[in-house]
């Protein structure tokens, strides 16, 4: 398909109208119906939080939380991640996807040298029915060595660095949702527990002849514990509202991340911290880039509702789950909004 050269391939050539393939149902389409509409108020919008002040404010501790619990989502600025880190994995993220198709290729899941990186197009070809309009590398991390072997050399340092820059503002993010909770010291087992594996993707979408009919990402709340995403500044991903379902835009702010809390986290909370549903637009005239660091459990832990929480007289909401087991069933499918909690239940 598309000269193995993904959604970009197409993209380049020239295309008039996207194929068949790629024509979403009307109900998925992100533009011209009313409950699914795109905007409910332009000028609504998820929190965003300075951290500049966390030393000397625990109100900026507070309003995380707050963010976490009523919108799933939340932007941060002053986190401590350099912008140049940031500017260097986007631009990466373009030289990878410039990449003739040949070399991108050597990626593909068929090939790829190690299942801990592959170059792939929309999120599960096999199991969609309509395919999504975008392109991947995804890289899950092992260690330093592993990356250093196998990532593809035009963006290894840039998403490594990216990757390790933030490990200071996760952290801070954690400690926080959890002095909530009342699950106290982070040490070595909690660090496995939420934090012990981390995969980064670099989404590559390309300019779509019909951006209505499409959509960049469907439907899908995230699997992680958190996700740290940097998007560029074309826009495009929307997140469902809590108070009344509507859709509502992440505006892109410059230097900042945007955070959100994955399933992992709300099962662990037992739904106190939200796992929103969230979706990308295609664009008609821009590429967009975006690249999200999960950050997840290890694939050996057994995740369930904090003991802590339990505790509080609530009823646990979710069952123990192995999380690879978790993660398994998420690739099984296609983006199908929050459905995977289910398996959870
Ligand atoms: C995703 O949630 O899968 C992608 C988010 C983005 O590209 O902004
Ligand atoms: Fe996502």
């Amino acid at each position: 398909v598309h000269e193995g050269n993904g959604v970009k391939g197409l993209a380049e050539m020239n295309i008039k109208t996207v194929p068949d393939q790629y024509i979403q149902p009307l109900q998925e389409r992100t533009v011209s119906m009313k409950t699914n509409s795109v905007v409910a108020d332009e000028d609504e919008s998820i929190p965003v939080i300075d951290m500049a002040d966390w030393d000397r404010n625990p109100k900026v501790a507070e309003s995380i939380c707050d963010a976490a619990e009523k919108w799933g989502f939340f932007q941060i600025v002053n986190h401590s991640v350099p912008v140049q880190v940031l500017e260097d994995v986007k631009g990466a993220t373009h030289r990878f996807f410039t990449l003739e198709a040949k070399e991108k290729r050597q990626y593909s899941k068929e090939v790829s040298p190690t299942n801990n990186v592959w170059y792939g197009t929309s999120f599960n070809p096999q199991a969609e029915k309509v395919l999504e309009w975008k392109d991947y590398l995804s890289l899950f991390y092992v260690s330093d060595d592993e990356a250093t072997a196998y990532w593809p050399s035009v963006c290894k340092d840039q998403a490594l660095e990216f990757m390790k820059k933030s490990e200071f503002v996760v952290k801070r993010l954690l400690e926080a949702l959890m002095k909530r909770l009342n699950v106290k010291n982070m040490d070595e087992t909690k660090e496995l527990l939420l934090m012990g594996s981390k995969r980064i993707n670099l989404n590559y979408y390309p300019i779509c002849p019909n951006p209505e009919l499409a959509v960049g990402v469907g439907r899908h709340s995230d699997i992680s514990t958190l996700t740290v995403l940097l998007q560029d500044d074309t826009g495009g991903l929307y997140v469902r509202k809590m108070a009344d379902d509507s859709w509502i835009h992440v505006p892109s702010v410059a230097g900042s991340l945007v955070i959100n809390i994955g399933d992992a986290l709300q099962i662990m909370s037992n739904g106190r911290y939200k796992s929103i549903e969230h979706r990308v637009t295609a664009n008609g005239s821009k590429n967009r880039v975006s690249i999200p660091i999960f950050v997840n459990p290890r694939p050996s832990e057994v995740i369930g509702p904090f003991p802590e929480v339990i505790e509080r007289g609530e009823k646990p909401a979710y069952r123990q789950v192995l999380y690879s087991d978790y993660v398994k069933h998420f690739f099984k499918k296609a983006h199908d909004g929050k459905d995977t909690l289910e398996f959870a239940k």
